[in-house]
């Protein structure tokens, strides 16, 4: 029985380590519910609907987008997030005017989206998500940020103010944005730009393009009627990369904690194993997470969170382990199949 739950956890890639965007949110199991007076997701979601501008700090892996998924993802209220992908602009991300056209790009692909499919599916999807079969990997229905909470009627209107046009000034391009953001606030809806792939430029020499983005492409937008929520790395605020230079702008800092201990870590794989297990009506009622994974699994797990890797990494580690047990015919994630993951 245990082993049939183990053979459905490891073909359903219940461990991925790199879900989708929409995924993450769903996973989710809140920070400040796991480390003791720390306010992270209520914080952030406060922060959102006040329009203020956000930088969001962790260690590559260790929660970021898990967190903007699930605080702005389609079930919010009160909060059009935009997410705009900066990253591959590499230099250009340092370029205010640059970063403009990626903004107005994006408003114009979202909305585009709400306008060309107005009827069912989006806001269907936007109040309840699904669970799929794709390919032999679980995965949620593909449910964007603004889906759940922007009708066709707002999204022509803003559509009737962006234009994508990159032959304008920088004051102009501004103006665009505003304009299109108004019939969002007519709406009761508080626009978010969420930049969740800033925190990627690694690289010595990528120092520059770090520099100019958080101290220059983004400021304009102080002078928006909109949230701002970027991703940072914590390697970012070291000396030599200018460290509160990268923060003058940016009001609120929101750091994620690290786990406090083995249990928690617990409650994110029963998350996991949860999701996957729920539906799943031939298994009958899903098993205790001891029956899956052993406390001495989880104590192992956690040794090798503590001793730097991030959950992602963990996360891999337990998919290997998982492959490790069901190749074995075992009953149960145990220590021996962690360790056997860790030196494979
Ligand atoms: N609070 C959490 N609850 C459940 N799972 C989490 C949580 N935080 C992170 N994870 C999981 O850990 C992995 C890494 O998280 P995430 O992608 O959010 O990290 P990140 O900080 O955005 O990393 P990067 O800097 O590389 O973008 C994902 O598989 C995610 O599901
Ligand atoms: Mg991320």
């Amino acid at each position: 029985m245990t082993h049939a739950v183990l053979r459905l956890l490891r073909e359903r890639y219940a461990f991925d380590a790199t879900p989708m965007f929409g995924d993450l949110g769903v996973y989710n199991v809140q920070f400040e519910s796991m480390s003791d007076g720390v306010r992270v997701e209520t914080r952030l979601r406060e922060g959102a609907l006040g329009g203020e501008r956000i930088a969001l700090i962790a260690d590559s892996g260790c929660g970021k987008s898990s967190v903007i998924s699930f605080v702005l993802g389609p079930m919010a209220e009160g909060v059009y997030p935009i997410l705009v992908p900066v990253h591959s602009l590499m230099q250009d991300a340092a370029s205010p005017e640059r970063v403009a056209d990626a903004v107005i790009s994006q408003i114009a692909r979202d909305i585009q989206f709400v306008v060309n499919d107005n009827s069912d599916a989006l806001h269907a999807s936007g109040s309840r998500r699904e669970v799929t079969q794709s390919g032999g990997r679980l995965r949620k229905v593909a449910v964007r940020a603004p889906a759940g909470t922007l009708s066709a009627e707002v999204a022509e209107e803003i559509g009737r103010q962006i234009t994508t046009t990159q032959q304008i000034e920088l004051p102009e391009k501004i103006e665009v944005i505003y304009q299109g953001l108004l019939p969002l606030h007519e709406d009761a809806l508080m626009p978010v730009f969420v930049f969740d792939d800033s925190d990627r430029w690694s690289a010595p020499e990528e120092e520059g393009i770090v520099k100019g983005f958080f101290t220059e492409a983004i400021r304009w937008m102080t002078d928006l009627p909109a949230a701002i929520v970027v991703a940072m790395h914590s390697q970012y605020l070291n000396s030599g990369r200018g460290g509160s230079e990268l923060l003058a702008f940016l009001d609120t800092k929101i750091e994620l904690p690290l786990l406090p201990a083995a249990a928690q870590l617990g409650r994110i794989l029963l998350e996991r194993a949860r999701v996957h297990v729920e539906n799943e009506g031939s298994l009958g009622a899903p098993p205790e997470l001891t029956e899956i994974v052993t406390d001495s699994a989880i104590r192992v797990l956690f040794d090798q969170y503590d001793s730097g890797k991030s959950l992602r990494q963990v996360l891999q580690l337990t998919h290997h382990a998982l492959a490790e047990a069901t190749d074995a015919g075992a009953e149960a994630l145990d220590d021996h199949h962690i360790v056997a993951a860790i030196r494979a």
